[in-house]
């Protein structure tokens, strides 16, 4: 009897120690399953990033470089999402500019799932009709955020440049860069198409017919002074004509970062290319306020 009581006690003690154990690791064990997972739903978000966004946000996010499915270098049409205006702060700068009051992860998540088809980028999330499973958006979701580091937040941003007030005081243009700029570079081409092809145009107006005067919306405006506004400052006036009937805006669909993107030169040589003229006339003055 007197064994069986001591065996028992012993048996009860020994369990209370292995559980007691047990539960001390859990945190631990937690922590591991949880850095596990987030590691693989990670690796799982770069897969799908690579498979479904890189055409338009190109492979880094930055949107400067894109290749279509036969890997010719073609316009990135998406935004840079590897960016300190969209990833910085609790309200980001971008965030703010759309006037999100959520959170910067609903911010992502909701653009991926909904899109903004009217702007060119695309629906993903199943529910919406999209290609996209609810968890697969939120691991690329994840991807996305997971740009934003110390060392993008940090960056110091460069001030634009100094840019002139009337279009007369453009340097030349050369459009044979600015064709390079046009169609590949900054991307113009992914929303307003070939210029010699109307209705090539996938998102914003057909700009081809900038040459002969066809689109000055602007009473009192040159082509010169019509393009450079619609360029630096493109919700300074909403064009009525985007390929679903009139843009949508303000905020107008067309980045509004290309002030600190370009060159001044850069300005000149797409100018050049778009209005097919050297040297620009004009008789505004554009005041770049971003
Ligand atoms: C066909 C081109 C295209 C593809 C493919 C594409 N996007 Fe986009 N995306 C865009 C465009 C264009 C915008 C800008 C829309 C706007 O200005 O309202 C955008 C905007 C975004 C934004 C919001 C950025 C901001 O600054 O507001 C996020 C986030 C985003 N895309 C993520 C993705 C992800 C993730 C994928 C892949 C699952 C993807 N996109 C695939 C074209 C594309
Ligand atoms: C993501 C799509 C997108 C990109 C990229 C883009 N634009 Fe636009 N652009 C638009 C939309 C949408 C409008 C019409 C809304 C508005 O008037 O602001 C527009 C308007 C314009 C207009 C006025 C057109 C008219 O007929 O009234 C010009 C000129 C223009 N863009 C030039 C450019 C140039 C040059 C680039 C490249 C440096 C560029 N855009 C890049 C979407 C884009």
């Amino acid at each position: 009897m007197q064994v069986k009581i001591i065996i028992s006690t012993v048996a009860f003690m020994l369990t209370m120690v292995i559980m007691g154990y047990a539960a001390l690791r859990e945190p631990a064990r937690m922590e591991t399953y949880t850095l596990m997972y987030e590691a693989r739903s990670m690796e799982a978000g770069a897969t799908i990033y690579h498979n479904n966004c890189t055409t338009c946000h190109g492979e880094n996010g930055k949107a400067e470089e894109c290749y279509n499915g036969d890997g010719e270098q073609i316009a990135c049409a998406g935004r840079s999402l590897h960016n300190a205006d969209l990833l910085c702060g609790a309200t980001s700068k971008r965030m703010s500019d759309m006037q999100w009051l959520g959170s910067k992860h609903a911010f992502i998540a909701g653009t991926i799932a909904a899109g903004r088809s009217a702007n060119g980028m695309p629906t993903w999330g199943a529910e919406y009709g999209g290609s996209l499973e609810p968890y697969e958006v939120e691991y690329v979701t994840k991807f996305v955020l997971n740009w934003e580091t110390e060392a993008l937040c940090s960056q110091p941003t460069l001030p634009p440049p100094d840019w002139p007030e009337t279009v007369a005081e453009l340097p030349a243009g050369n459009a044979a860069n600015g064709e390079q700029l046009y169609s590949i570079d900054l991307g113009c081409a992914a929303c307003h198409g070939n210029l010699a092809e109307e209705g090539s145009n996938a998102v914003g107006p057909w700009v081809g017919n900038f040459q002969n005067l066809d689109n000055v919306r602007i009473e009192g405006y040159t082509a010169a002074d019509y393009m450079y506004e619609s360029v630096l400052l493109p919700s300074e006036f909403i064009s009525p004509e985007c390929p679903t009937g009139v843009c949508a805006g303000p905020p107008s669909g067309m980045p509004d970062n290309f002030g600190t993107r370009m060159t001044i030169q850069d300005m000149a040589d797409v100018m050049a290319y778009v209005l097919a003229t050297e040297t620009f006339e004009g008789n505004q003055t554009i005041v770049y306020e971003p």
